[in-house]
């Protein structure tokens, strides 16, 4: 596994389990494979309706906690400083945790400032490590920063091949906020999987397009989560630490970005 540094220093894994739509049992096998394969990052949500079974995952799987990194999301409607506080005991409480990793606001809200406030104040009681936001634009991410006295760890946002979103990138670093790249198979929109550059270069290095693709982002030094309900492709998505892309190579697929989102539900 490799790492990003945050800005104070700690880090966190490049690479790790999505957990988006996964249910029931289904959820707890594979969050509890995962860990067993070598997975030390799960990406949940409250609003997935599944911080229980991952917290199930993740004691089945019986690692030492300090080995894991557990990011969850706060959601409307707990989105006032009072409704953070206690969605952060409940997070914690469903996932069975002492402390979140990693605590995102989900979404951008009017009173994002009033929950990152219950955030910062669940950071120094030692409940949560880091804090950051989710799905801020660059002018909603630059209006944020400005006022909200801890500089977020991280802005997860839509990245993959077809969108990566260098300028934010940028000038989040500049600031020192890491980019988290979410939906790097494009959640179905594209067929990723059969994308003929892509799969030209699998079949060069012996590797498949879904890794060409994961490579891709953590090439560039974006942190990435990838969602699977399968066991088989565990290994698979998690085997990218064995092989670089040359920079023609790179050069290549940056032909597909096409500078729009793949999705309509946030910009
Ligand atoms: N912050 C946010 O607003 C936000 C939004 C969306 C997602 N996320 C997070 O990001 C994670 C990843 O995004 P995502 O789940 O939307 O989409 P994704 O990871 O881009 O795509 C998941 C899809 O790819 C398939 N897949 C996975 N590995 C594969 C492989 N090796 N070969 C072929 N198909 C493969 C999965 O099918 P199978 O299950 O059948 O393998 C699933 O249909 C989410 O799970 C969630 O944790 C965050």
């Amino acid at each position: 596994m490799e790492y990003v540094h945050f800005h104070n220093g700690d880090t966190m894994p490049v690479f790790g389990l999505g957990t988006w739509d996964l249910r029931g049992d289904t959820c707890v096998n594979i969050v509890a494979a995962a860990i067993e394969q070598g997975y030390t990052l799960i990406d949940t949500a409250r609003m997935y309706g599944n911080e229980k079974e991952v917290g199930r995952g993740i004691r089945k799987a019986g690692h030492s906690r300090s080995d894991l990194f557990i990011t969850t999301k706060i959601f409307n409607p707990d989105t006032t400083y009072e409704k953070t506080k206690r969605a952060i005991e409940d997070s914690l409480k469903n996932l069975g945790l002492d402390y979140i990793d990693l605590l995102l606001i989900h979404e951008p809200y009017a009173s994002s400032l009033d929950m990152y406030e219950a955030m910062k104040e669940a950071r120094q009681e030692g409940l949560v490590r880091h804090i950051g936001i989710s799905n801020f634009s660059q002018r909603e991410y630059t209006n944020f920063v400005r006022k909200c006295g801890v500089i977020p760890a991280v802005n997860q946002v839509e990245s993959h091949v077809y969108y990566v979103k260098e300028n934010l990138q940028r000038a989040m670093a500049s600031y020192g906020t890491v980019m988290q790249a979410w939906a790097p198979f494009t959640e179905g929109q594209r067929p990723i999987f059969s994308e003929p550059i892509l799969k030209d270069i699998a079949s060069d290095h012996g590797k498949t397009t879904g890794q060409i693709a994961l490579k891709y982002l953590i090439q560039r030094r974006i942190p990435t989560i990838a969602k699977t309900s399968r066991v088989e492709r565990l290994n698979e998505n998690l085997a990218l630490f064995d092989f670089m892309l040359t920079a023609d190579e790179m050069s290549a697929i940056h032909t597909l970005d096409e500078g729009k989102s793949l999705f309509g539900w946030y910009e």
